[in-house]
């Protein structure tokens, strides 16, 4: 009982509420035809003119390995893919995960350990 209690505890301790953000910045203004999933949610499609913003949520546990993945295409161009939110990579570096995509790959600003915030840029998954 008691040991149920403390990690009823630690559960809330180190849940929190995460957004993702992804925003249309590409370069030659074309729409963004973006499909987001996660192994049990399907965020369905969406298209975003330039500088239209997607938004999405969902709880974060230290215990769980959240992981949303997405597609992006735009103009004729193929389907490219990434991962917008990855737990092992993400948990202590956004809770507010705004993404930029550009046609080299999404940008976000990141926080870092001594709690400032710097852009960095990922390249499509391969
Ligand atoms: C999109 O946003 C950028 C940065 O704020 C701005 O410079 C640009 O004019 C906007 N483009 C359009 C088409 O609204």
């Amino acid at each position: 009982m008691k040991s149920i209690l403390f990690l009823s505890m630690l559960t809330l301790t180190w849940a929190s509420h995460t957004n993702v953000y992804i925003t249309n910045s590409l370069e030659g203004r074309e729409d963004l035809h973006i499909h987001c999933k996660s192994k049990d949610d399907d965020l369905g499609p969406h298209v975003l003119r330039i500088n239209q913003t997607f938004k999405f949520g969902f709880g974060t546990n230290f215990f769980y390995g959240t992981l949303f993945f997405c597609s992006f295409q735009w103009g004729n161009g193929h389907l490219l893919h990434f991962d917008v939110y990855d737990q092992n990579r993400d948990y202590y570096k956004c809770y507010e995960c705004k993404w930029s995509i550009k046609k080299d790959g999404p940008c976000r600003f990141e926080l870092q350990r001594d709690r400032s915030y710097l852009r960095k840029c990922y390249e499509w998954n391969h």
